[in-house]
């Protein structure tokens, strides 16, 4: 429907977050100059590589036309907009497209926001089209930043990252639970990290990465969206601590028994879809990630079946804290047993 509202595609040509890669191929067999470019990283994988963007957005090539398949989150759509009005000349179109079912009436308001001229098509098999031009750069809000004092870290976060600058009530549970057995932090982050290395699986704003840090962890973030790597910066240097960071899907490269500690409120979704075949994968992959010695902290939902996995992939697990909703779990990786 993105293309059908598009009409032809000339000159140039920026697709946004294009799941399976579909709208660019499209641009491309048209014959327009296309760049493409997709914030979770197995969505990037997808597109033809040759036309993949180095980065959101470049000043000295301005698109004609943005095709986007629009965020469920109204805060997504207004963050991406307002890059867009920035980057965009007042003639530039965006035709950006979803499911009914994940549109609000508030994402035209976010649009409108960065646009003049807002209007919706027709919905049609279930999916609705929003065209916007006439940019209008305003003062951004996006990232946004707030300290949150159960954690005492000030929190940066992009429109489209899990629970933006907010803590989420599994990682409050998680980190006060985890608190218990870490040392209070020092009263100011020391400037050498000597607690061990850790990693914040899924860092989101990177609440995790950044308390752990300021506890003396060398920390790296891993996400696969740059949205969240680029908060996971932002809440560190907010906090004045270093905190690494990679786009993976999964621990990736991330060499066996090279952590002391990994700490996450794993993804069970992916785009609209429940799925927890990625938690899955990162628990067994936990168990070659981890040094002897090393554990795993979890937060999930308790209906959740992980306990098994986190026993056989990681080693003895036990369940340190549990309110109505979530379980928090400690899984030790076995030390090695010095011979005899
Ligand atoms: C439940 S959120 C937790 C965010 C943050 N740690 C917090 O506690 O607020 C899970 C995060 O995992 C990321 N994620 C999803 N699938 C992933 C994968 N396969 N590999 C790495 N990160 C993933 C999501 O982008 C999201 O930021």
């Amino acid at each position: 429907m993105i293309l059908d509202e598009a009409g032809s595609l000339t000159g140039r040509v920026f697709v946004l977050d294009d799941v399976d890669g579909a709208l660019t191929r499209e641009a491309i067999r048209q014959g327009a100059d296309v760049r493409a470019w997709c914030d979770d990283v197995r969505e990037q994988a997808r597109l033809p590589r040759a036309h993949v963007a180095e980065s959101g957005s470049s000043p000295d090539w301005v698109p004609d036309t943005v095709l986007w398949r629009l965020p469920r989150s109204v805060s997504g759509v207004e963050d991406t907009a307002e890059v867009l009005a920035g980057w965009l000349a007042p003639a530039s179109r965006v035709v950006a497209g979803a499911r009914v079912k994940h549109m609000t009436p508030a994402q035209n308001t976010a649009l409108s926001r960065s646009f003049a001229q807002v209007s919706a098509s027709l919905g049609r098999q279930k999916s609705r089209v929003l065209h916007a031009t006439c940019a209008r750069p305003m003062p951004p809000r996006w990232p946004t930043r707030r300290y949150v004092p159960e954690v005492d870290l000030t929190v940066l976060s992009r429109g489209d990252v899990f629970n933006t600058n907010r803590l989420d009530d599994g990682t409050h549970l998680l980190l006060r639970t985890l608190g218990r057995v870490l040392p209070t932090p020092p009263a100011r982050p020391p400037s050498v990290p000597t607690a061990g290395v850790a990693i914040d699986f899924g860092c989101g704003s990177g609440i995790i990465a950044t308390w752990l840090a300021v506890r003396g962890f060398a920390v790296t973030g891993i996400d696969v969206s740059q949205q969240a790597l680029a908060s996971t910066r932002l809440t560190a240097a907010a906090n004045r601590v270093a905190v690494g960071t990679r786009r993976s899907d999964g621990f990736g490269r991330t060499p066996a028994a090279s952590a002391d500690l990994i700490v996450s409120n794993p993804p069970f979704h992916q785009g609209a879809a429940k799925d927890s075949t990625p938690t899955f994968e990162m628990i067994r992959r936990a168990g070659e990630v981890l040094r002897p010695g090393g554990e795993l902290w979890l937060v999930f939902n308790s209906h959740l079946p992980y306990l098994p996995a986190l026993r056989a992939g990681v080693g003895v697990t036990t369940i340190e804290a549990r309110d109505r909703t979530y379980i928090v779990t400690r899984s030790l990786k076995q030390p090695d047993c010095p011979e005899g």
